[in-house]
């Protein structure tokens, strides 16, 4: 009895998990929900705040009706004139939603989050970006690089989510920014800010506020090394949109691309140049990623890839090289790891290229990632083309799903992307022959049908 005493006692703390939010009474060295080490903190067990009269906005009460009766154009959706970044929200801002934006440190969030609310304040809406990271002089001259001086978005370093809360109240703004979600504590709550209890607390009652006050809310959230939003990965579930800001380091694009929308498609992405006057929208991607193509090369070649509704061109380049000693080395950048081991197994058997005994490295040129099937071909021809040390024609582009036993199958959108590399002067196409027929026919486009790998390789080289 004694015992149960004691537990009782000490039940006031709990260990957290500050990458997935998992609560447990003891200490764990691995999260058994999300498997991360290492990532269990003592927080102050702190049972939820009830709202404060002030946080309750006036807003609608929601009573149960029939879904006929509910009138289907009535979500309004706010363009914000970036169209690369309305196309990845589904077609503009929705009230009342709370969209995440997720990246790593330095890849341009303050920068890209401070341009919509800068858009959003020009076409007279209300909109407020709260920093806890800046102050409002830094925010100034970000601002003034962005050539938004002279915005009217109203601009607050603020932490304290009750005094947030006060200047919602008082400033009643349509747009509202956080930057970033993990900055933000309630003092009347007793974990460290940033620790999961906080960040979820915080997002969990912006959101709700959000909601009620037909407010849209962009939260700013870090993400850890392991490409996981820090703490908040519970954020993920409560959002309504989640876009993810990706680059890599050197290069200039960034690609925003959303793994959640409540409101649209989650396969768009959309394509900014980092400029020294903040972010641009780049309206053909394929031009940008062809740039510095390498002309006849062996082991180069194009692919029209589709990302959401829209085909982009992108180079593949392979490396194979006899292995010297030791084990071969695989490495794929932008592609699926285990993709290319497939692949390479059915060029080994089904093609009858020795690839056991060499090195083979694959990359897609320009950083960007692609998860698509579509691009087994491209994939094989780099590979066989390295190896066999023949460049594949500068013209011509290719794209198919290969499978197991070496055919090559059918993939959606063939007329997109087919068209997409005649813009781009491309005149000869490679296409599983199954997709012959939605590609239709130009003059200007030698459209071959391919049912194998072997036929594949046979034309091309
Ligand atoms: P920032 O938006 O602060 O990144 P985050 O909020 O994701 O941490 O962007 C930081 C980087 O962007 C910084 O390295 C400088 C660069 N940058 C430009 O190149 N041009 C610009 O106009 C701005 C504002 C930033
Ligand atoms: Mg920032």
């Amino acid at each position: 009895m004694d015992y149960n005493r004691k537990t009782m006692k000490t039940d006031k703390s709990v260990y957290a998990c500050q990458s997935c939010g998992f609560q447990s009474p003891k200490w764990l060295g691995r999260c058994p929900d999300c498997g991360t080490w290492n990532s269990l903190l003592e927080e102050t067990f702190s049972p939820s705040i009830k709202a404060h009269p002030w946080e309750e906005s006036p807003g609608r009460k929601s009573l149960p009706q029939p879904l006929k009766e509910i009138s289907s154009q009535g979500e309004q959706r706010h363009l914000i004139g970036i169209d690369e970044l309305d196309r990845v929200l589904g077609g503009g801002v929705v009230p009342g939603s709370a969209i995440l934006v997720g990246g790593d440190p330095g890849i341009g969030k303050s920068t890209l989050v401070l341009q919509i609310l800068d858009r959003l304040a020009g076409l007279g809406h209300k909109s407020l970006y709260i920093s806890g990271e800046e102050s409002v002089q830094q925010i100034k001259m970000r601002g003034e690089r962005l050539g938004a001086g002279e915005s009217q978005v109203l601009v607050v370093s603020e932490t304290s989510l009750e005094a947030i809360f006060k200047i919602l109240k008082e400033f009643q703004p349509r747009f509202v920014a956080v930057d970033s979600i993990q900055t933000v504590y309630s003092g009347e709550m007793s974990s460290a800010p940033g620790s999961v209890s906080q960040v979820r607390e915080a997002a969990g009652r912006l959101m709700v506020w959000a909601k009620k006050s037909d407010t849209s809310l962009f939260l700013i959230g870090h993400v850890t090394k392991e490409g996981i939003i820090a703490g908040p990965r519970v954020l993920e579930h409560m959002v309504d949109t989640v876009l993810y800001f990706e680059g890599e380091r050197g290069h200039a694009y960034r690609i925003l691309r959303a793994v959640k929308n409540r409101f649209g498609s989650t396969n768009e992405i959309g394509v900014f140049e980092m400029k020294d006057s903040g972010l641009e929208e780049v309206r053909d991607p394929s031009q940008l990623f062809l740039s510095e193509r390498p002309l006849n090369v062996p082991g180069s070649v194009v692919v029209p890839s589709l990302e959401g509704s829209r085909p982009i061109l992108v180079e593949l380049q392979a490396l194979v090289s006899q292995t010297n000693f030791g084990v071969p080395r695989r490495t794929a950048m932008g592609v699926d790891h285990n993709r290319v081991s497939l692949l390479v197994a059915v060029l080994e058997k089904k093609a009858g290229l020795n690839l056991l005994n060499q090195d083979i490295f694959l990359n897609v040129a320009g950083g960007i990632r692609i998860d698509e099937p579509a691009v087994d071909l491209g994939i094989t021809a780099a590979l066989a083309g390295s190896f066999l040390d023949r460049p594949i024609s500068a013209q011509t582009v290719l794209f198919g799903e290969v499978g197991l036993t070496g055919e090559i199958r059918a993939v959606s959108q063939s007329l997109l992307r087919v068209k997409e590399a005649q813009k781009l002067g491309f005149t000869r196409c490679l296409l599983p022959k199954n997709n012959l027929e939605q590609a239709g026919k130009t003059p200007a486009m030698e459209l071959i049908g391919i049912g194998s790998l072997q036929d594949c390789l046979g034309i091309l080289f």
